[in-house]
């Protein structure tokens, strides 16, 4: 693969933005009256408006030209045909197995993987069924009533933010919460009100090693023995896992009946759609998670199939790539006018940052551009009331992505259209702002002048779809695996390992015991650092 600088396609990029980022879109729009419904794609039932981008027909000729001097097309084959392109952890990466219908083959090692997918979803659905019937009884008896997920990362943000974006599908006569932070504040606040009787734990960890899970995961077992007695065998119908690690499983005392397995080729943040949506399942049902697959799988075809001109995925990815490669945009804001969407900014951070937050190529190489941009946002309307400022008048270019629904799940008098028409606004006025001549004919006096002037050509999509159902956040979330995907095979880099996260754990292990021991222990890290475990240890640990 040639290095990406020296691909023609960047090169031609570098010469054409040097114009680009002159052009405003306010001329842009001017100079074609057709570019609002040009530039824009339908499909799957999702609608993209890319026309308020910093863009011509040109850049995206060249940015499809750079995607296919990549090899984009034959990297998404390799990952539907079960390829290691995981390569520094030689795995597979296949959540798009996760969502194939029963009758598709997908192969690793010679294995077709579907089978099992389906396997473990007809055990998802039948003891969803059994919790959402009330034919499970909890150990005293009682039906349970209450589901706790706990896991990190994507074993947590997957299922939160499916949970809060499908809450209007949700059982409501069950509570559902989520245990993720080591800080004891999560696990207590999370079961001040439940009784044990009542509830019912998921532990969700690929590994069955993640220090945060396992110490939420007995502190669990403690409360929940507490509460029922403390018999043992309680544990069975209180606690169910979610993991690949049967074995681990077993040493934390939950049968592996219990427990719901998924496969070393799902990724950690692309598990929401395996058995790390138990939670998720409980509780929109079997069939609204199922809607919700199909929503996927919809998207994986159209990514896997649509000329990359005409490809939702591949071209944000590419557009992300314009801006933080050649723009130097260092973030990205996704900004879904959608309440129920309020954890998508969080889960998107990781499906991206993780990702793509990489500094050398597949080869090791440092990679001479930049890589994933800083994701971020917040539920519009609110988002507006304190940093669109920034977004509008402030120094930095960022590329926001604005989603929106043509109908609301609670209509309510006017909010929808309230709500809708500043999703438009916020878009209509970064593109094409407000100059100064504009501020001064509404009589602003000469000083007040560039304080309130718009300068604009701030660009943004818009993604427009029915309404936020199962099968549609299936389709977004899909849309945004593989943007990212597209993104990391433009940059040359693995996207499907995250080493970047494993010092901090190891560091910790080691500080562990020097928080915790009786004697001063001898420190032999930086100044800093020692100094910082001193004083801790005065402060929190007086006596000893
Ligand atoms: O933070 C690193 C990470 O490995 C993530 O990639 C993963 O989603 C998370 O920890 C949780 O890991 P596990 O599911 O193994 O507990």
């Amino acid at each position: 693969m040639t290095a990406l600088p020296r691909r023609q396609a960047w090169k031609a990029l570098q010469a054409h933005y040097k114009n680009a980022r002159h052009m405003h879109l306010r001329t842009l729009f001017a100079e074609d009256p057709e570019r609002g419904t040009r530039l824009t794609i339908e499909a799957v039932g999702l609608f993209l408006d890319y026309s308020k981008n910093r863009i011509t027909d040109d850049t995206i000729r060249l940015l499809v030209q750079l995607a296919e001097e990549s090899g984009l097309q034959d990297r998404i084959e390799a990952m539907f045909r079960g390829e290691k392109i995981n390569i520094t952890e030689n795995r597979a990466v296949l959540h798009v197995a996760l969502r194939a219908p029963r009758d598709t083959s997908i192969m690793v090692d010679g294995e077709n993987v579907v089978p099992k997918v389906h396997a473990v979803l007809d055990r998802m659905t039948e003891f969803s069924n059994r919790i959402r019937s009330g034919a499970w009884k909890g150990h005293t008896g009682k039906r349970i009533r209450n589901v706790v997920n706990i896991g990190i990362g994507g074993s947590d943000l997957g299922p939160v933010m499916a949970y809060e974006a499908l809450k209007h599908y949700s059982e409501r006569d069950m509570t559902f919460r989520f245990v993720s932070n080591v800080d004891a504040t999560d696990f207590k606040e999370a079961v001040r009100d439940l009784h044990a009787d009542e509830t019912l734990f998921i532990v969700s960890s690929k590994t069955f090693t993640t220090l945060e899970t396992m110490t939420n995961a007995n502190s669990a077992r403690d409360w929940s023995l507490t509460g029922l007695g403390g018999d043992p065998s309680s544990v069975a119908k209180h606690f169910v896992a979610v993991s690949t690690n049967a074995e681990a499983v077993a040493k934390f005392g939950i049968d592996t009946a219990n427990m719901f397995p998924f496969w070393d080729w799902v990724g950690g943040r692309y598990s929401m759609f395996s058995a790390i949506g138990l939670s998720t399942m409980l509780a929109i049902g079997p069939d609204h998670f199922h809607a919700m697959l199909d929503g996927c799988h919809q998207m994986d075809e159209h990514f896997r199939t649509a000329p990359i001109a005409e490809n939702l995925p591949a071209l944000m990815g590419l557009l992300t790539i314009w801006y933080v490669d050649f723009f130097r945009a260092e973030t990205v804001a996704v900004l879904p006018y959608d309440q129920y969407l309020k954890r998508f900014p969080a889960y998107l951070q990781q499906l991206a940052m993780e990702s793509n937050g990489k500094h050398v190529t597949r080869e090791g190489k440092r990679v001479a551009y930049e890589t994933s941009p800083v994701y971020w946002g917040e539920p519009g309307t609110n988002g507006q009331h304190s940093f669109y400022q920034l977004i509008h008048q402030g120094t930095r270019l960022i590329p926001c992505d604005f989603i929106g629904f043509q109908h609301s799940l609670n209509p309510l008098g006017r909010h929808h259209e309230l709500l809708m028409a500043n999703v438009f606004a916020q878009a209509e006025a970064l593109a094409f702002g407000k100059t100064a001549e504009e501020v001064k004919q509404e009589g602003t006096p000469d000083w007040l002048v560039p304080h309130r002037v718009f300068e604009g050509n701030r660009p943004s999509n818009t993604l427009l779809a029915e309404r936020l159902n199962p099968e549609v956040l299936g389709k977004l979330v899909a849309l945004y695996e593989h943007s990212v995907f597209t993104q990391g095979i433009v940059w040359h880099i693995d996207s499907f390992d995250q080493w970047g996260v494993e010092l901090g754990k190891v560091l910790a292990q080691r500080i562990i015991p020097e928080l915790e021991s009786t004697e001063e222990p001898p420190l032999h890290h930086d100044s800093s650092t020692n100094n910082l475990i001193r004083r801790h240890r005065a402060k929190a640990r007086p006596n000893t």
